[in-house]
């Protein structure tokens, strides 16, 4: 069967359907002009490390290599846990819930499961895993691009010295596998010291880095197939290259969010997955959302604190919480709802005969899902709030590769438009910089002196 590709269904999106709140086509057919410009801007700086990214999908040397580390993985141990932060962390661990499902971790037939840590220096969930797993057992892969982050760093050393002692000086190593810059960093001057396999970070940033060693390694050792992530992503990537902007969807969506954004205030993304699986997945986008598209100051050097802020939240639950805000409140959001047409076992609904519940009988879960969907979706509408939806025929390794690439390109051609560094992230350095005064790291006296006398 031919594959299909993500569609975006813009119809609540368009001045149409909600007059005052939409975009018209003369708007977006503006911006349409613009993108071979952009698209060529962005092949002449294909080398960049920026945009490295955009390699990883045809880097079949680097692939071999994790598949092979991936399959060791899942036939030595029967648990592996995933050390990291931010962009180090939230893309494997979209992977893995998105695929393996909620219970994943509590399936005994299941060969390898995976936990996530390193993302907090709170140590009650470190030592509530260290109570579940069997160290003997168990792999753990480092993830920090530049080996200094404080979080997983100190949770890397802990878990080290509890497997020393757990397996010996000499066994222990074969249980690490780091990833990091491979020129400098904390991280990398231990992993070398003691001897760790390193494989190393790719050359781009966390936030981008789902279809590098970062992501595909815990998803190769899970089980899942690996590849298709990468063809889904090509898939995207052709799309991208299309420089009408009517077959370029990505494109169309980003060019949605920022007229959006600059002409309606409508400065709050939210992303709504009508899918339990995906609810990670709305955390890596606010993480690629929130990081990528703020900044102080823009590509001229001006001062413009731009920022369009990213929401998640989760379909059908968010119908009773969230949605009232969304309906109600403020005309600040533009709603990105994602839909996955075949569910894998999809259930029935029973009969309960003779009271007002029988009309549920008979229907399947995935039809009530849609009409919630639908439901909510038209809800929206009338009361004037945009809405958009990513519809996937299905949730597998193809389609997911496609979702996390579509918004990885989508950010870099919202970039664009609204000239931002997508790339760096200046906002988190400041608390980074006090916190290594604080706890002593040699170089930030003045840090340290400086919040000391706040
Ligand atoms: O997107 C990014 O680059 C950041 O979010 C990083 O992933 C995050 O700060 C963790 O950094 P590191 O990988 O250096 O530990």
């Amino acid at each position: 069967m031919a594959k299909g590709v993500i569609k975006y269904d813009y119809t609540f999106m368009a001045a149409d359907s909600v007059a005052g709140f939409g975009f018209k086509d003369s708007e977006l057919s503006g911006l349409g002009k613009e993108l071979k410009k952009i698209n060529q801007g962005l092949k002449n700086r294909k080398n960049e490390s920026d945009l490295s990214f955009r390699k990883l999908l045809t880097d079949k040397s680097n692939l071999k290599q994790i598949l092979s580390l991936g399959r060791k993985i899942y036939r030595e141990f029967d648990n592996l846990v995933v050390v990291g932060i931010g962009g180090s962390d939230l893309g494997a661990r979209a992977i893995y819930s998105a695929l393996a499902g909620q219970y994943a971790n509590q399936d005994s037939k299941r060969k390898l499961k995976i936990y996530f840590t390193g993302d907090t220096t709170d140590s009650q969930p470190l030592a509530d895993l260290l109570k579940i797993i069997n160290l003997k057992k168990t792999a753990f892969y480092i993830v920090s691009k530049s080996g200094n982050t404080i979080e997983p760093l100190s949770t890397f050393l802990f878990l080290r010295k509890k497997v020393i002692s757990k397996v010996g000086k000499n066994k222990h190593k074969k249980h690490f596998i780091i990833t990091t810059n491979p020129e400098k960093g904390s991280l990398l001057k231990i992993a070398q010291k003691e001897g760790y396999l390193i494989s190393p970070h790719y050359d781009g940033g966390g936030r981008f880095s789902v279809l590098s060693v970062n992501g595909l390694l815990p998803a190769t050792a899970a089980g899942f197939d690996t590849q298709e992530f990468l063809a889904g992503a090509r898939a995207i990537d052709r799309l991208c290259n299309n420089n009408n902007y009517k077959k370029n969807i990505v494109f169309f969506f980003a060019a949605l969010q920022y007229l959006a954004y600059t002409k309606r205030k409508q400065n709050i993304s939210v992303l709504m997955p009508y899918n339990p699986a995906l609810k990670d997945f709305g955390l890596w986008f606010r993480q690629l959302w929130g990081e990528s598209l703020s900044n102080a100051d823009d590509l001229k050097g001006q001062r413009v604190h731009i920022g369009i802020t990213p929401l998640a939240a989760i379909g059908p639950a968010d119908q009773h919480s969230q949605i009232q805000n969304f309906i109600e409140g403020p005309y600040d959001k533009i709603i990105t709802f994602i839909f996955v047409n075949k569910i894998k076992n999809d259930l029935k609904v029973p009969k309960y005969n003779g009271l007002d519940v029988e009309y549920l009988g008979g229907h399947s879960f995935s039809d009530i899902l849609d009409i919630e969907h639908d439901a909510t979706s038209v809800s929206l509408m009338k009361n004037k709030r945009v809405n958009g939806t990513l519809i996937l025929p299905e949730l597998n390794e193809y389609y997911l590769g496609q979702l996390f690439y579509f918004f990885e390109m989508a950010a870099v051609y919202l970039g664009e438009l609204l000239q931002v560094n997508v790339y760096d992230q200046p906002g988190v350095e400041q608390s980074k910089r006090y916190m290594y005064g604080l706890l002593g790291k040699p170089g930030y006296a003045k840090d340290k002196n400086e919040i000391l006398n706040i």
